[in-house]
């Protein structure tokens, strides 16, 4: 087989069959196909797309580039969650303690930030000794012992997929369907769920913009998992304005732990007893004999109660992380620097720009614009109002947390005409536009 032929057939707009797929993923994961060649194919691939055959072969080749993570000895049933990434999207910090607190044993390999969404890693680790690189044997110990481990995914998971994202990210071939899909669903594949619960973003402060680009990705994505024997419902949920008040990592960690106490906004709150409802009854547990609703009931009534909260000071502990900081929240990393930014005029929010807000969030320092840079976890924003609110000019609307005047300017720069007002009362945004599940394939 010879890799230019493959380049060919792609360009020509034909299919690759499986063994066309492994010899090129495993050719260039051991190095014998060069990077120009995977460049002029991945163009290709952009160009001319994947059939649901291509999509599902290439994602289990590259699931099956690397260890697939055995999760048999703890579980007999794993389910797992993967978000879009959004912005204040700290969502796995709630629904996995919570999910755990109902006997559901969670082994939950996740990422760091990516373009400007906050990564679930990076949240964590605003938690001093916070280890969340283990190895596979550490991470299997805290499963075991605590019923929930959250750990950064493994070097020997998917490695093709982290060789040829970083090429993507170079070739101007990110954006392609079949790529992002067989992506995001190979590290999942290899990290050994049998159920699988997706919540694809849509909006301003996502990758997907509209519910409908949102649907086609989470289509692509519930079918590959289906092909590959796993069980799967995508959500798709808004991301036109931040999720909950927080956005940055201390600020985000606070919200989480005050949502386990029963006591978090209310659209976070209800965006995890979706996502956790979801999860648990492809796990069989919560009532499931009952409908969706009543699991829902239940599962809103455990988040009240606080185990759930339990659980994540479980984590926690058993991940080297400080307790005391959980416990007194004043303890997490607090910015030098608070301002307050005002409404401009009264009326009714009408939007509130997600995607200005983690943009100015990134130039505090909560995430990287470059490799070298060093996260500062303390810095944020929190965004007091939704849209939908009634506000009177000079009402607080933001809390800018800083500890750089250079950068807190920066910030308000991006901040300044993120929000608009409407003398008309507005509608309040949906939380999901609808679900994607294996009744539609
Ligand atoms: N996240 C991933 O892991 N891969 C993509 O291609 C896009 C988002």
């Amino acid at each position: 087989m010879r890799m230019i032929d493959l380049i060919e057939k792609k360009r020509d707009g034909q299919p690759l069959s499986n063994s066309e797929i492994r010899f090129f993923i495993n050719g260039f994961t051991t190095g014998d196909i060069p990077d120009y060649q995977v460049s002029a194919l991945l163009m290709a691939i952009y160009f001319q797309g994947m059939n649901r055959a291509e999509t599902v072969n290439l994602t289990l080749a590259m699931a099956e580039s690397g260890d697939m993570l055995d999760l048999s000895d703890i579980t007999d049933y794993a389910v797992d969650k993967h978000s879009s990434g959004g912005v204040g999207d700290k969502t796995s910090l709630i629904v996995l303690p919570l999910v755990a607190s109902f006997g559901v044993p969670i082994a939950k390999m996740s990422g760091r930030g990516l373009g400007f969404t906050g990564g679930t890693l990076d949240k964590l680790e605003s938690i001093s000794g916070y280890k969340a690189n283990l190895s596979e044997a550490e991470f299997r110990r805290i499963v075991r012992e605590t019923g929930i481990a959250l750990a950064g995914q493994s070097k020997s998971l998917a490695p093709a997929d982290g060789k040829i994202y970083a090429l993507r990210d170079v070739t101007a071939t990110v954006a392609s369907l079949p790529l992002i899909a067989s992506s995001i669903m190979s590290k999942k594949l290899a990290a050994g769920a049998g159920g699988i619960v997706l919540d694809v973003k849509a909006g301003r402060g996502s990758f997907m913009k509209t519910p409908d680009e949102a649907r086609t990705l989470a289509t692509a994505m519930v079918r590959i998992g289906l092909d590959a024997g796993r069980d799967m419902v995508a959500l798709l949920s808004d991301m036109n304005q931040p999720l909950g008040v927080a956005v940055g990592n201390a600020l985000e960690v606070a919200e989480a732990v005050m949502t386990l106490q029963g006591r978090g906004p209310d659209d976070i709150h209800e965006h995890c007893v979706e996502i956790a409802a979801h999860m648990l009854r492809l796990a069989g547990r919560g009532d499931v004999r009952t409908d969706l609703a009543e699991t829902r009931r239940e599962v809103d009534r455990a988040l009240r109660s606080g185990g759930a909260y339990e659980y994540f000071c479980r984590m926690v502990a058993a991940h080297g992380g400080d307790l005391r900081q959980v416990e007194d929240l004043s303890r997490l990393p607090q910015a030098r620097l608070r301002y307050s930014l005002p409404a401009r005029q009264a009326g009714s929010v009408a939007v509130i720009q997600a995607d200005k807000a983690a943009w100015a969030a990134l130039a505090l320092g909560a995430g990287k614009a470059t490799k070298a840079d060093v996260i500062d976890h303390a810095v944020g924003i929190e965004v007091h109002a939704n849209v939908g609110d009634e506000v009177a000019a000079g009402d607080r609307l933001m809390t800018v947390h800083a500890n750089d005047e250079g950068r807190l300017q920066a910030a308000l720069e991006l901040l300044t005409g993120a929000v608009q007002y409407s003398a008309q009362p507005v509608p309040r945004l949906p939380l999901f536009h609808g679900l994607v599940d294996g009744q539609e394939m």
